[in-house]
């Protein structure tokens, strides 16, 4: 799986992104060690809180089906003029699972950079921390 290919995957998620009050649409495909993909979109709510982002919805299928230990890489895609840089929530959600993750982040031009925790999320807090 090339980083093209899995960025790929994530811009097709955005057509199903459920977007009627941000009208922002989030894409996310993440890889496991054993080449599984788990892919996921943005959702929101009437109670603006309960939305779900991308990354996050990626993240709890590949654990739901019992993935833990194992995300290789995820990418994290949008339509915007910017890369789609990961929400705060989701670097803290997948730091969890994931402190090694590389991520490639996306924009509406299809192109992407590729940069890791230690950029997006340093001293991060994990499960490490409650020892
Ligand atoms: N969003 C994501 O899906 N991932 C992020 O990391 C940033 C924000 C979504 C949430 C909401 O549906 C929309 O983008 C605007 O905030």
């Amino acid at each position: 799986m090339t980083d093209r290919q899995l960025a790929d995957m994530a811009y097709d998620m955005l057509k199903f992104s459920y977007v009627p009050y941000s009208g922002f649409p989030v894409g996310a495909a993440i890889l496991c060690a054993d080449g599984t993909v788990f892919t996921g979109c943005n959702i929101e709510n009437a109670a603006y809180g309960s939305t779900i982002c991308a990354e996050r919805t990626a993240l709890v299928k590949a654990v739901s089906e019992g993935h833990r230990d194992d995300f290789v890489r995820i990418a994290v895609v949008g339509e915007s003029e910017d890369y789609c840089w990961p929400c705060g929530a989701c670097r803290q959600m997948l730091y969890e699972f994931a402190p090694g993750l590389e991520f490639l982040v996306g924009k509406a031009d299809r192109s992407f950079v590729k940069l890791g925790f230690e950029e997006l999320l340093p001293h991060g807090f994990g499960p490490k921390s409650l020892n």
